[in-house]
């Protein structure tokens, strides 16, 4: 059986979730759920990031106590991930007792094995980004992501001898050129490992920090978050068992945005390999959400709450809108006006117009009574079936390479080749002719049938719009019926249920309503 292991990255939990961390959510759920329609086994794994500087600040300025604070911001961003659907099999916490004793096992090899060693140092600390940074990695003296100035450290620390597997992770890269993709994230790594990548700080004196994981052979430290985060993703395979693990871990793929690039590139991989783990499968990077061309930030008051989506458009059609106007890999920007126009144009017109019409039809002729298939079919009736198929050999091939809008766009074909075969083959006009009939009702089957795959095909991207579908025709949930050949799934006597409007209409101010759609 082919399997699949997809991690979403930890999310700090200084911040509510917002666009940003929905957008992984959406994809990686979006592949967990059509990998498990595929008949994959399918772990998926989520959770938040709980130690390091930036959270103990922010529970300080919440004036809590760290746990209590985590505890809370924890269960939040659960609460979010369950109200939106995502489909994760486990919710891991960095502050759960089996990640905090299996990074405190994971520590204790790689010093036993003399890969981690205790020396002085003094280097540039940005807080923001919890590392040091080299003057070559500043830009202007400050740190490229915070535009602040780091501060110059000086104090004696545990350090991880990543520079000793630079090599062997080059030629990782080199031999499998897919191991991180899209290719230009790849391309920043190979660049990485071109210069001296150094050894890694991965401990912190409990004199300027304690919320963080003890180091397990000296009490006046705590780890690194990243060296204690990363490990998150074999941690939670480790506690649902050695057999999830053997399993599983060869099969990660991992999701991330690019700005954690050199964590999951360079020190994971390096740290896999010094606790004598084999590597991860791939490493899947995708771009950055602005918000109407801004970047996302509170000060700003633009970030975009998942939640709020839910409430103004309903989830599928936030899904809808990631997924359809983001190329994988690249930045995007969010802008309300493009997802009305998306909304209105693909959803309510293409999509929902359909559904309502077939449905209608079919109530208003027949009763809601699906009628049989003649043994002749004419040209149209086999160049909708055969749309239909190609688009769902489209679909798999465009999934395997992450490219979910063009994935959606082979669904769209699809959609709009069955509104042009009910303009094609009219049985608004042909029911008027009563020895017409019968070619009426076998023009409503073909469309019956084009719904039934839509909802199979739909499902990993909106599955509430999916769901809908299947009890419009009256299917029962969990049934394979996609597997069906088309023609052969509905029995002549299979009662579908009354016309449902499915996206209503978003009404736009008049100059902003596209006269085309
Ligand atoms: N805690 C670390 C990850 C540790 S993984 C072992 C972290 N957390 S985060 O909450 O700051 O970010 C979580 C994810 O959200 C990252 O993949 C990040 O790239 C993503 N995004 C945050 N803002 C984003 C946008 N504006 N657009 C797209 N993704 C962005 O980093």
């Amino acid at each position: 059986m082919e399997r699949i292991y997809i991690t979403s990255p930890l999310y700090y939990v200084n911040a509510e979730p917002h666009l940003g961390s929905a957008y992984t959510m959406v994809i990686t759920d979006t592949l967990a759920r059509y990998y498990r329609a595929h008949g994959w086994e399918t772990f998926y794994l989520t959770g938040t990031d709980e130690h390091g500087d930036k959270i103990a600040q922010a529970a300080a300025e919440a004036r809590m106590d760290p746990k209590a604070f985590t505890d809370q911001v924890s269960t939040t961003f659960r609460a979010a991930w369950d109200t939106c659907g995502f489909t994760y099999d486990h919710f891991i916490r960095t502050t759960d007792a089996y990640h905090i004793r299996y990074v405190q096992e994971l520590l204790t090899k790689v010093h036993t094995t003399g890969d981690i060693y205790f020396d002085r140092y003094s280097g540039l600390y940005c807080f923001g980004c919890e590392r040091f940074y080299t003057p070559k990695e500043l830009r202007d003296g400050k740190c490229p992501d915070h535009l602040t100035e780091p501060k110059l450290i000086e104090e004696e620390n545990y350090f991880f001898r990543m520079s000793k597997y630079q090599d062997r992770l080059l030629r990782h890269l080199e031999e499998h050129p897919d191991f991180i993709r899209p290719e230009n994230f790849r391309n920043e790594v190979l660049a990485m490992l071109r210069e001296p990548i150094g050894d890694l700080c991965i401990s912190r004196p409990k004199s300027r920090l304690t919320w963080g994981i003890e180091i397990p052979f000296d009490q006046r430290y705590v780890t690194y978050v990243w060296f204690d985060a990363l490990i998150n993703y074999v941690s939670a395979l480790k506690y649902k068992g050695e057999e999830a693990f053997q399993k599983f871990w060869s099969e990660a793929e991992h999701f991330i945005g690019k700005d954690i690039l050199k964590p999951h590139g360079v020190f994971w991989p390096t740290m896999l390999m010094a606790a004598g783990l084999p590597l991860y499968k791939h490493l899947n990077v995708h771009g950055f959400w602005t918000v109407e061309g801004q970047k996302m930030s509170k000060s700003l008051g633009n970030v975009i709450s998942p939640l709020a989506m839910k409430e103004k458009v309903g989830l599928d059609a936030f899904r809808y809108f990631l997924l359809r106007e983001s190329v994988f890999g690249q930045d995007a920007d969010f802008r309300e006006e493009s997802l009305t126009t998306r909304y209105n144009a693909d959803l309510a017109n293409n999509l929902g117009n359909l559904i309502s019409r077939v449905l209608a039809m079919e109530e208003k002729y027949f009763d809601g009574v699906v009628q049989p298939l003649g043994q002749m079919w004419a040209k149209e009736d086999q160049e909708l079936r055969d749309r239909f198929r190609q688009s769902e050999e489209e679909l798999s091939g465009h999934m395997a390479q992450l490219q979910f809008h063009r994935a959606l766009e082979a669904v769209w074909a699809a959609i709009d080749q069955a509104n042009r075969y009910i303009v094609q083959t009219s049985p608004f006009v042909l029911i008027k002719d009563p020895a017409k009939r019968g070619r009426v009702g076998e023009i409503l089957h073909h469309l019956l049938e084009a719904l039934r795959m839509l909802s199979h095909m739909l499902a990993p991207f909106l599955p509430e719009t999916s769901k809908e579908i299947k009890d419009l025709l009256n299917l029962s949930e969990g049934a394979s019926d996609h597997q069906s050949p088309w023609g052969s799934f509905f029995m002549p006597d299979h009662k579908i249920k009354p016309p449902k409007a499915l996206f209503p209409r978003i009404e736009l101010p008049a100059e902003l309503d596209d006269p085309q759609s």
